[in-house]
């Protein structure tokens, strides 16, 4: 059974479209299981770079076969447009799935996300305002439109008239706000939609598991990251969805033992966008270089990214809650001059030192992270092809990041190229 899975380890952006890309190129499928347009997955190939929402990260390849997955929230408009961007760049869409069982992400949707966060305050998360909360909650509660739902016009009509009678009373009497959403509008936009989106709309689940029986190497690709997981992230400051690998089985609609050689992505140091928690954020210029230095501004919503030394409390618990086998370590080379790194290699509460992740914010907020400081290396690494030519400062820092959280290396990334990536384990063999 050839399948792989990349995972993001910390609070997304770590550069998983990258990784997905490289290895992309030995898969035969690349799969969405979870989250929808919140994402943004930045791909370079031939330094021309694709920032990617809901399209597969393999999608640059002309031979792939690429899926949306079951677990994901299909936002058509925007679908729609990343379509004609990327066959605007002479690429094509022509092996894109859609699986009809994914949950299609309505205006209403949007108009809710933003009337929440609004109405917060404080409790604001920070989201992305696409509507994938407002959109997983109608799955969860039964009231949802599929994606084979919308292809029905029947079935549609219905779900559509129930929606906005309901949504439209919430915008108004619960939120007080002024818009609210068209019936004939959304009926006459979406049924365009559904005509364009027709061809690519099948049985994914089937599709996939076929893929693996097969034999073909199937690459699951991870929206959003470990710590955002709505059950397992720093809660409620979280996505709406299961990003840990586990998700991607309850997603892609495959059983959990056909998912082998679990990638873990993890950013050579920290970043956060939204609120929430965030032990190891640097609030001086440090953090200040590392989101300059990084470029660390949001894909999809242009914010500056909050930044940190690794936190490897986090990503230990990452390790255990998605299994890893290997470790991709991506955006060393962000960390070339610094002339010392800081690692947090675990939590003290009161002196003691913190077993597991605290759930309760309050606890985690009275956590101290512990550093270890690690001579930086202060040489470009970004041509580097071999992990021996790596200097050696750099090489323990990584070794280090292995041994803390006992997941092997496979990749390490020193830019987004498909080139800059020092490959110490074949992380697609059986
Ligand atoms: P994702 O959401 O996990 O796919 O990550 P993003 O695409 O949002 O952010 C990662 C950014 O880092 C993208 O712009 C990538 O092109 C870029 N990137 C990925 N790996 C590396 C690396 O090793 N070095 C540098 N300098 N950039 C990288
Ligand atoms: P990729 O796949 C970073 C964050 C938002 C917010 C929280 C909830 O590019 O790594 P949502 O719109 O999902 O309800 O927002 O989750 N968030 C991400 N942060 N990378 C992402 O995706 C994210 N997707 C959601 O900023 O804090
Ligand atoms: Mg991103």
């Amino acid at each position: 059974m050839a399948t792989s899975m990349v995972i993001g380890t910390q609070w997304g952006d770590e550069g998983k479209g990258k990784i997905v890309d490289y290895l992309a190129e030995q898969a035969d499928v690349v799969v969405r299981s979870q989250g929808g347009n919140n994402a943004g997955h930045t791909v370079v190939v031939d330094d021309r770079a694709f920032a990617l929402r809901l399209l597969p990260s393999g999608i640059l390849y002309d031979n792939k076969t690429n899926i949306i997955g079951t677990g994901v929230v299909v936002d058509p408009k925007v679908l729609l447009n990343e379509i004609e961007n990327l066959e605007h760049e002479g690429k094509s869409a022509q092996s894109l799935q859609i699986s009809n069982r994914a949950h299609v992400i309505m205006p209403y949707h949007n108009l809710l996300d933003e009337a929440e966060e609004n109405s917060k305050g404080d409790l604001k998360i920070g989201t992305t305002k696409n509507g994938i909360g407002p959109c997983y909650a109608d799955k969860v509660n039964r009231v949802g439109i599929r994606i084979c739902d919308l292809l029905d016009e029947e079935v549609f009509k219905a779900k559509l008239d129930y929606n906005v009678r309901i949504k439209n009373k919430i915008l108004r009497e619960v939120y007080g706000s002024t818009e609210a959403v068209d019936y004939f509008q959304i009926l006459k936009d979406y049924t365009e939609y559904a005509e364009r989106l027709r061809p690519y709309v099948t049985d994914t689940n089937y599709n996939v598991v076929t893929a693996i029986k097969e034999g073909k190497k199937v690459l699951f690709e991870g929206a959003q990251a470990t710590m955002l997981d709505l059950d397992h992230g720093t809660y409620p400051f979280v996505t709406s969805s299961h990003p840990i690998a586990g998700g991607a089985s309850v997603g892609a609609g495959v059983g959990p033992n056909y998912l082998k050689n679990i990638i873990g992505v993890v950013k050579a140091y920290a970043t956060r966008v939204g609120e929430g928690p965030f032990p190891s954020e640097l609030l001086d210029e440090t953090g200040d270089y590392l989101r300059n230095t990084g470029h660390e501004f949001g894909t999809v919503t242009g914010r500056p990214r909050r930044c940190g030394w690794l936190d490897l409390a986090v990503v230990s618990y990452a390790a255990d809650l998605n299994s890893l086998d290997y470790l991709a370590i991506t955006r060393l080379d962000i960390l070339d001059k610094l002339p010392e790194v800081k690692i947090c290699v675990g939590y003290t509460k009161n002196g003691e030192a913190v077993k597991g992740f605290p759930a309760d914010l309050r606890e985690l907020e009275q956590c101290e992270p512990v550093y270890e400081t690690l001579q930086g290396w202060q040489c470009d690494t970004s041509a580097i092809k071999k992990y021996e030519d790596l200097p050696e400062a750099a090489r323990r820092y990584v070794e280090r990041i292995s041994e803390v959280t006992g997941v092997r290396l496979g990749i390490v990334s020193v830019g987004p190229n498909r080139s800059q990536t020092i490959v110490l384990h074949d992380v697609f063999a059986n």
